[in-house]
């Protein structure tokens, strides 16, 4: 029989990417979202690229009434994968309450119906954004958490203590906490990938929009960084890579019982790549130029980040497989669907 995956916030970016990534797996999927930041047709996506339609609950998770629903229209649900969550980081200093309520209520509430409803496992979308501004590169999970710079970062870092006392506390679930670095491009069939809402506030939606004329030009935020050509430094993995990452945890966490109740996995390519980079990698594998001028630092920038991967390469047996200028080819794909 196949199993039933719970797949929170699954028409959102990295949730609909998963979701095909597990029904190729062989699992029955199961999604609910409320499309505050996504849209329904991302169903006919999915559905295009698997051939099958996962099921569908609009609803909000931070209700806990609608969440006990859902399971019983859905019995059978063997695990978790928690995406829903606010994500904009300037947002949340702006509206901190709601993203206390909706990013913690949400795993609040899936924690609490696991036990009662035999629900063995719950995979969480972290961020490197815990680590603050490393003190050396690569930063592997066992670096300290630095205090949060924002509310949405704060909500990943008491997210992860959550789950921490909930497993410790005896409850018969375990989780496998997922620190994503940065996350970019689209599927490659261009049917799925990210859809900005307003003027993108992350690089690569921005870059795309801007190489297809939305945006006038796009600014650099800084080059007088301590970096080899001045500008900020990530770990741009690919959203399909990512994805795929999930569907070996969840297949551990549901097949294993030799397993720690809670693992922590950084999600990176080990490769650090600044925005100069990333803009010509963009150049040079579309041939697409990219309008770009050097502004000035944004507030709150990390200066250099990137993952030291070796933990999810040897326990998950998982490793980033894709270039950056493929990755970049797909961001691209995605952008001239959307016009
Ligand atoms: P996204 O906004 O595209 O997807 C999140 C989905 O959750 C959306 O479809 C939204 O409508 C839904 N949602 C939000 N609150 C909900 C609620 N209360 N009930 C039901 N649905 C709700 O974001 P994403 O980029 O796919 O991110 C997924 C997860 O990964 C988030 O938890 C995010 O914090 C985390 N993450 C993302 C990044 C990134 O750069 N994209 C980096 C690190 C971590
Ligand atoms: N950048 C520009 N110009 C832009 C946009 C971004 O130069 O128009 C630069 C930024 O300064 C940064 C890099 O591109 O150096 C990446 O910026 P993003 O906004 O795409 O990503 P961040 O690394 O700042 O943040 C992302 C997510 C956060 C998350 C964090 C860590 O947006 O939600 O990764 O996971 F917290």
């Amino acid at each position: 029989m196949k199993e039933k995956i719970l797949v929170t916030g699954g028409t959102g970016y990295i949730g609909s990417h998963t979701t095909v990534e597990l029904q190729n797996a062989g699992y029955d999927v199961v999604i609910i979202d409320n499309l505050s930041n996504s849209s329904r047709k991302v169903l006919d996506g999915i559905e295009a690229i698997t051939g099958i339609r996962p099921e569908f609950v609009e609803g909000d998770c931070t209700d806990i009434e609608t969440l006990r629903a859902l399971f019983k229209a859905h019995p059978g649900i063997k695990g978790i994968i928690n995406f829903a969550a606010s994500k904009a980081v300037g947002e949340s200093i702006e509206k901190p309450l709601l993203y206390y309520r909706n990013n913690l209520m949400t795993l609040i509430n899936l924690l609490e119906l696991m036990p009662e409803e035999g629900v063995k496992g719950i995979v969480f979308s972290s961020s490197c954004t815990v680590y603050g501004e490393p003190d050396r590169n690569p930063i592997d999970e066992t670096a300290p958490i630095k205090p949060a710079t924002s509310p949405y970062g704060n909500t990943k870092q008491i997210s992860e203590e959550i789950i921490r006392d909930f497993v410790h506390s005896g409850a018969p679930v375990k989780s496998i906490i997922l620190r994503y670095f940065n996350p970019v491009g689209a599927h490659p069939s261009a049917k799925i990938g990210e859809l900005p809402v307003g003027v993108p506030q992350n690089l690569v939606p921005y870059l795309t929009q801007t190489a297809a004329g939305i945006r006038k030009e796009l600014t650099v935020f800084g080059d007088d960084y301590d970096t080899p050509d001045g500008s900020c430094i990530r770990d741009y993995i690919n959203v399909v890579d990512l994805a795929k990452a999930h569907v070996i945890a969840m297949k551990r966490m549901l097949e294993r019982e030799d397993t720690e109740n809670v693992e922590i996995f950084n999600l990176g390519t080990g490769r650090g790549v600044s925005v100069l980079e990333l803009i010509e990698s963009f150049e040079r594998s579309t041939g697409v130029k990219v309008p770009h001028r050097i502004g000035p630092r944004r507030e709150g920038d990390i200066e250099k980040i990137w993952a030291e991967p070796r933990h999810a390469n040897e326990v998950l047996a998982w490793v980033a497989r894709e270039t950056l200028d493929d990755t970049m080819r797909s961001a691209w794909a995605w952008q001239q669907t959307l016009k």
